[in-house]
């Protein structure tokens, strides 16, 4: 596979479900990117998927099949777009690195943050872009609270309140920890655009209301503390009917010079201490948003562009925190993140002993300093 180094990035995307069909559709209204692939390992799937979502006059030459390189090699992609279930992204991923097609992966990066930290390997190993489309990170308003906390002095506290009384059915109604790994992982991702430097520890609890329809717990109060200092808490349940905020949450920001709120839907507005409110700029027509950014950020990077800030190293951060939160929830005791990078690091590093294909991480001396230098 050659790459081009201009004109639209020939993609297949990998997974044809509920989310694979979302892509699919953000591809073919991207100018940056052209569909020529979709593959699911159900037989039939990735063929049921382009006769519904892909307009009639658009379908000729779009390969479908169950064997994720065999439609990128006879559909001539240069990259991989892998939506396919959590314990499916490594093998995917790493595969599809290897096979010599960049790859962006839907979240969470992994199902563990030991087969992120190996993933982080791969892409060093192969020189290959892997970005993780951490959709939520890329929406306006919160960048405009950014902005506007950064006039006040930059932020110091973050609080997230995240209320919503969705009855999904089906896998986050068995999960153990459906709020913080399947939701609150967005929140804990869109806190790290608020704040600068790297998490540093993460206290939880979790918990589950009598009145609650999930067998695991569905809400949890997690605090993360930044090594500036600053601090970030969420607060979410997944069953609190009644007063429901929006799908990204409640926000209040404090700063040394006032506050940011913002509903996460509209835009912000700034609170200067003493003076009256200032409301945050709308967006443009031209922003974009969600998968299309995400999808814009990675054509443009393998087009030489800038390495957006949700590339495999930068973006093992957010699931460490997950992964930290989750194990607070069970132990009641305060995770250090480096500790918990560093076990993932040695599991990561077994990992690819067995697989064979990548001795990257036996040049990280610890897993912070191997996640800092890539
Ligand atoms: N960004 C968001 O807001 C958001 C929302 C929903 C889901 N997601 C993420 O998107 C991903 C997919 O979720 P979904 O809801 O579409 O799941 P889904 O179960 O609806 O679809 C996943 C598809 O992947 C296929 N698949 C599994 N293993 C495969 C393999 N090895 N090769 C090819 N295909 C394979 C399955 O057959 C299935 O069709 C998950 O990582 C999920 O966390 C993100």
């Amino acid at each position: 596979m050659t790459a081009a180094t201009s004109g639209p990035v020939p993609v297949v995307v990998v997974g044809a479900g509920g989310m694979g069909r979302a892509w699919i559709g953000t591809v073919l209204g991207n100018e940056a990117a052209q569909l020529v692939g979709v593959a699911d390992v159900i037989e039939g799937a990735a063929q049921k998927a382009v006769a519904e979502v892909v307009p009639e006059e658009r379908r000729a030459g779009i390969v479908t099949g169950t064997d994720a390189l065999e439609v990128a090699r006879r559909s001539g992609a240069e990259a991989v777009i892998d939506v396919t279930i959590p314990a499916a992204h490594h093998p995917v991923t790493a595969d599809a690195l290897h096979a010599g097609y960049p790859v962006l992966g839907e979240k969470p990066c992994a199902a563990t943050l030991a087969e992120a930290v190996s993933l982080a390997g791969h892409s060093e190993a192969t020189g290959l872009l892997f970005m993780v489309s951490q959709s939520r990170r890329n929406n306006p308003h919160l960048h405009e609270a950014r902005r506007l906390a950064d006039e006040l002095g930059g932020v110091g506290i973050v609080d997230t309140r995240f209320a919503r009384a969705p009855r999904f059915g089906g896998f986050r109604d068995e999960m153990e920890q459906p709020l913080i790994v399947d939701m609150a992982i967005h929140a804990f991702d869109a806190g790290r655009v608020l704040i600068d430097g790297v998490p540093e520890s993460v206290t939880a609890t979790s918990y589950n209301p009598s009145w609650s329809w999930y067998a695991g717990d569905a809400a949890a109060t997690v605090s993360i503390t930044y090594e500036s200092g600053a601090v970030h808490t969420f607060s979410g349940s997944w069953c609190s009917p009644g007063i429901e905020t929006s799908w990204n949450g409640d926000w209040v920001l404090s700063c040394e010079g006032g506050g940011v709120r913002w509903d996460g839907e509209t835009p912000p507005t700034a609170h200067p201490a003493g003076a009256d409110e200032v409301l945050g700029r709308t967006p443009g027509p031209e922003a974009r948003w969600e998968l299309d950014a995400s999808l814009t950020d990675f054509c443009a990077a393998l087009r030489g562009g800038l390495v957006s800030d949700s590339e495999v190293h930068a973006n093992v951060w957010t699931q460490a925190i997950v992964e930290a939160a989750v194990r607070s929830a069970e132990t009641g005791s305060r995770v250090v993140l480096a500790e918990l990078l560093d076990e993932a690091l040695e599991q990561a590093a077994a990992l690819d002993a067995a697989d064979g294909r990548s001795g990257a991480l036996l040049a990280w001396k610890t897993g912070v300093s191997g996640l800092l230098a890539g």
